[in-house]
């Protein structure tokens, strides 16, 4: 049997109705913020990645999917989506349209991790980025938005983590801070953090092996190394957020696993998601245009959000729900009701009715698939009903039924 690859997955319904309705909630969102959708390839250059995201991350490192193409470039399926949006605003010169650039983005994003629940190595992604203003209130908007995208797809109790990861001005000094603290402690750390403390002492902040919490806790904070702007910065963020009466939390280790933040970053965790928390990432990225070759300068904020993650979330909440069946299941009896019954199924459906049309010749055997499929009405079309000109409408819940005229069916189901 060939199944799908370790990591990747079928949607299946009712599943899918889910992802459909979260996806069409979170347009919404988008649209209100006025947000439009940028589609960007699934993959692109590998340099793009290793330059964005960063040499020395897990993403880049080990995470992903590389191959040479037939004519030598190397090309990457893409592992996120902020550096090909940054791309693509540099290659279609968008610093000279008019205002903020306000993108949004669904789809799929491939990372070679150790599958696990919440951990996919294909999975899906609802993000955004607005691009063009080093403004705080940019951040407390964003960050607004995700709330708002979480709130209207039935998501509840999502935590907000803040912090800041300051700026090349006062990062490489906090880092050589870091690493002196690391070198005094790192001998009873894990071999990843004992590496990192050399290479890229930041992540270790990140690292979640249970015995190295201690150690980690005890380090120096970020918080304490901004430089007066970060400060200011992450001041006007929080007191944006409060104003807006968006709860948070500060924790000054959240690093963050891509290269490209600056000031401002944030995670939203949820409880039922267990080890694979974050439900969304996402932060500042002052430098990332120019560090992928932008001569102007393009300060931009987004983040992105587990879309695997989140219908997660949505479906432990609705355990035990079913999902919705057609409005009305119609069940003709004989060959002359099945003609009758397609022109009458295409009339109500471009009505806005869910209508399915049953196949099945015995009508016990139909009224038992109507109710399988949790269809709310079923319609009975034989010789009889042709004749009179009146159809039997049967409540499926209750049993009741009642003899109905054309133009009556549509008000009849609308009705309930
Ligand atoms: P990220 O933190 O790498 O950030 O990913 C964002 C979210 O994608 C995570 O919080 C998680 O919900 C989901 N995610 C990541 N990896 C997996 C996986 N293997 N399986 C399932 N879900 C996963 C970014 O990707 C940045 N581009 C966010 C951003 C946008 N920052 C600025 N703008």
């Amino acid at each position: 049997m060939i199944k799908a690859i370790r990591g990747t997955r079928d949607i299946l319904p009712p599943s899918s109705g889910v992802w459909n309705s979260v996806e069409a909630s979170a347009r919404e969102v988008f649209r209100s913020f006025n947000y439009q959708e940028i589609r960007t390839p699934l993959f692109e250059e590998t340099v793009l990645f290793a330059r964005g995201v960063g040499e020395e991350t897990d993403i880049v490192s080990k995470e992903m999917y590389t191959w040479e193409d037939r004519d030598g470039t190397s090309i990457t399926l893409r592992p996120e989506n902020t550096a090909s949006v940054i791309r693509s605003y540099i290659e279609h010169r968008m610093d000279q349209w008019v205002g903020l650039k306000k993108l949004y983005y669904m789809g799929p994003m491939f990372r070679r991790e150790r599958p696990q629940k919440g951990r996919y190595r294909q999975f899906f992604q609802i993000g955004a980025e607005c691009i063009g203003s080093e403004a705080p209130a940019v951040d407390a908007e964003v960050i607004e938005l995700v709330v708002e995208v979480l709130e209207r797809c039935g998501v509840e109790g999502a935590k907000l983590l803040v912090n800041s990861v300051g700026c090349p001005k006062c990062r490489p000094g906090f880092i050589e801070t870091l690493k002196q603290s690391l070198q005094a402690v790192k001998g009873n750390m894990c071999g990843d953090c004992q590496r990192r403390a050399d290479t890229n002492a930041l992540r270790v902040l990140d690292c979640k092996v249970p015995e190295d919490q201690p150690v980690i806790d005890a380090l120096p904070s970020i918080l304490e190394h901004l430089c007066g702007e970060c400060a200011a910065h992450f001041e006007t963020v929080k007191d944006l957020l409060t104003a807006r009466d968006i709860e948070f939390e500060v924790k000054p280790r959240l690093v963050r696993g891509l290269d490209y933040y600056t000031k401002t970053t944030f995670e939203f965790v949820h409880g039922a998601l267990g080890a694979q928390s974050a439900v969304c990432g996402g932060g500042r990225y002052d430098g990332l245009a120019e560090s992928l070759g932008s001569r102007v300068p393009a300060p931009g904020i987004g983040f992105s959000i587990g879309e695997d993650r989140l219908v997660m979330t949505i479906e432990e909440a609705r355990a035990g729900q079913t999902a919705a069946g057609p409005d009305l299941f119609v069940a003709p009896m004989g060959d002359a009701a099945v003609r009758h019954a397609a022109v009458l199924a295409r009339e109500l459906r471009r009505g806005g009715l869910v209508v399915e049309v049953s196949s099945d010749k015995k009508l016990k055997r139909a009224l038992e698939t109507a109710n399988k499929t949790a269809a709310r009405w079923t319609l009975i079309l034989g010789d009889d009903e042709l004749a009179a000109g009146e159809y039997s409408l049967k409540r499926m819940e209750t049993g009741e039924q009642k003899r109905v005229k054309r133009e009556e069916i549509a008000s009849a189901v609308r009705a309930d």
